[in-house]
């Protein structure tokens, strides 16, 4: 059967930053989005990408905010859906020698970085993220170059530019434990990009940093107000909310973590009902772990809903299986790095590797308080 090509349409996106004195600003962005296919489409587009992974003998990793079709054909064909942390640590350990990841541009170049001989291939190259955008390499060099006694610490979320500029790399399901582990040292530390994450990091441990002022367009959208408004209609239900949202819903959470943690306390937590502060497209793999539960979506900025308050990252939308197909056809949507580069950027993501398996504790969500139905934390 032969249908055409999908129809995209471009939508911009406004995403703040940091300039090279500080201020902060505001930038746009864009991200090509598709339009719905029909279920024939979907399903014939799914055995197709299904078949030339096979015969490429290309393994899908895959994040939870891409599209469930994409999920569901990353489980389905031996490869994984997984938080940033575990898709790194998959693609690395993973036989295969094509390693196609469907997520936003730095989540391909970890793995590239990680596992330099193989191919890694991604649906869109261009699908980026904005606090990888917020953070660009040659300002924030500055930027550290200024605080040469600070130990820099960044995000997954950035450029291998950034990241071969820093000492350490972490996710959000490890950060609290490794800024923990420096502060212990004596260590004062210069933080990027993301400032919600950073002034986290920064309340739970008390650790002297400094923080670039970068932010999720998603995330930045969650409401504190509206929010508190939903809990007091669902009292029993527990709040999930991920560190880059901004402090007044972090401030109402039950659980704090990476969408692993998220996930896995839905699975695990006794409470009948979520709600749940990330974005959306991570129910599919909820409903499909913990059927029965009732999921709820944290507010984001009202019903107004631009795209940018809808709770789905345009970037992570980029990943559709037409774009799959395409760059295992054509073998596009290759992640290429300067091998030099590439080395730089490994050193902090190898340390954080290095202390997660020595820490496996470090991967524990924050569970803040009273757990409903599971006891105090
Ligand atoms: P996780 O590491 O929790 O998967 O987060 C990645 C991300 O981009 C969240 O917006
Ligand atoms: Fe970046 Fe936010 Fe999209 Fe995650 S959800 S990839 S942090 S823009």
């Amino acid at each position: 059967m032969v249908f055409a090509a999908p129809v995209m349409t471009d939508q911009t996106f406004e995403y703040s930053r940091q300039d090279a004195s500080g201020a902060s600003c505001v930038a746009q962005a864009w991200a090509r989005l598709p339009q719905p296919l029909s279920p024939q489409e979907r399903e014939a587009l799914k055995a197709r990408a299904a078949h030339l992974l096979q015969s490429r003998n290309a393994v899908l990793v895959a994040h939870y905010y891409v599209d469930g079709d994409l999920q569901d054909l990353a489980l389905e064909t031996g490869g994984c859906v997984a938080d940033s942390l575990e898709m790194a640590r998959f693609g690395r350990e993973h036989a295969a020698q094509t390693l196609v990841v469907a997520g936003v541009r730095f989540m391909g170049e970890s793995a590239k970085i990680l596992s330099p001989h193989k191919q890694v291939l991604m649906p869109d190259l261009q699908a980026t993220c904005s606090l990888d955008l917020g953070c660009p390499a040659d300002d924030f060099a500055r930027f550290c170059d200024a605080h040469p006694d600070r130990q820099v610490v960044v995000y997954a979320n950035t450029s291998a530019a950034v990241k071969a500029r820093a000492d350490w790399m972490v996710t959000s399901s490890c950060a609290l434990a490794i800024v923990r582990h420096l502060k212990a040292q004596g260590q004062k530390i210069l933080w990027a990009p993301d400032r919600h994450l950073g002034r986290y990091i920064q309340e739970e441990t008390g650790a002297d940093m400094l923080l670039w002022d970068g932010a999720c367009i998603v995330h930045d959208e969650f409401k504190g107000e509206e929010l508190a408004a939903l809990k007091a209609q669902h009292p029993q239900a527990m709040v999930l909310v991920h560190p880059e949202s901004p402090r007044s819903v972090v401030a109402l959470a039950d659980v704090v973590g990476s969408t692993s943690q998220m996930l896995q306390a839905v699975v695990q937590g006794q409470a009948q009902t979520y709600i749940v502060a990330t974005d959306n497209l991570i129910m599919h793999r909820m409903r499909q772990l913990a059927p029965g539960k009732t999921l709820i979506e944290a507010p984001t900025a009202g019903n107004a809903a631009s795209c940018k308050s809808c709770a789905h990252c345009p970037w992570m939308a980029m990943n559709d299986l037409q774009r799959l197909v395409d760059c295992l056809e054509q073998g596009s949507g290759e992640v290429l790095l300067d091998a030099a580069l590439g080395l730089q950027a490994k050193v902090c993501i190898g340390r954080m590797l290095d202390f997660v398996q020595a820490h496996p504790e470090a991967l524990a969500p924050k569970v803040q308080g009273f757990v409903r139905g599971i006891g105090a934390a």
